[in-house]
């Protein structure tokens, strides 16, 4: 069976492997701006004041359109977590790539783990505006809390652990 897939994929090999490295760029970097430059200064803003309300609806604006756009991160993991087998099978790679296999050890227990909380606290039972939209204040003051708390915690792990599975996957370091 896996022969038989081999065969059929091997002559898309560069296309795949075309789409799994665009889909990285996006989602490695589609978040960064908007984090950088809108979600920490405005959060700092509000630790400095933490009663003012016009801070306060910047904040929450800002995290509801965080939620919004974060999206492009969430089209790109999936579509790499399916191209990476594709590459995987398409290329004959085996666990005797060493690169690989720490690649893929970084992958399954840093950014999965991260990105399906991160699915749930943008569009799912965390997401600010569905939260919003049952006028549950407390719920929605507890749920802005808790993504800060995850992106203060998680962003100095998913950050290098990106960076370092694209060393692996470009330089094919072995050890
Ligand atoms: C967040 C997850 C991932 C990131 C950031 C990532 C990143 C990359 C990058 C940047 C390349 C291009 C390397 C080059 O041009 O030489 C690549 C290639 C590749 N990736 Fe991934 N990848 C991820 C997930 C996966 C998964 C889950 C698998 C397999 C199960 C996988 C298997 C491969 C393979 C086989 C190649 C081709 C190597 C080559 O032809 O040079 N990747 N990956």
């Amino acid at each position: 069976m896996i022969d038989i897939l081999r065969e059929w994929l091997g002559p898309w090999y560069l296309y795949i492997k075309f789409v799994h490295v665009t889909f990285v760029m996006v989602w490695v970097w589609s978040t960064a701006h908007a984090y950088a430059y809108f979600v920490v200064p405005v959060f700092k803003a509000w630790r400095r004041h933490p009663d003012d309300d016009a801070v306060i609806v910047l904040r929450d604006w800002v995290m509801e359109r965080f939620d919004h756009g974060v999206i492009y991160e969430h089209v790109a993991y999936p579509i790499i977590l399916i191209t990476g087998p594709l590459l995987y099978i398409a290329g004959g790679w085996s666990t005797a790539a060493d690169w690989l296999v720490l690649k893929l050890a970084l992958v399954v227990l840093i950014t999965l783990p991260i990105e399906v909380l991160d699915y749930h606290l943008s569009h799912f039972g965390g997401n600010k505006a569905k939260i919003r939209a049952t006028g549950d204040s407390e719920k929605y003051e507890a749920a802005i809390h808790q993504h800060w708390y995850f992106l203060l915690y998680s962003s100095p792990m998913i950050m290098p652990a990106a960076l370092l599975i694209i060393f692996l996957a470009i330089t094919k370091t072995h050890f």
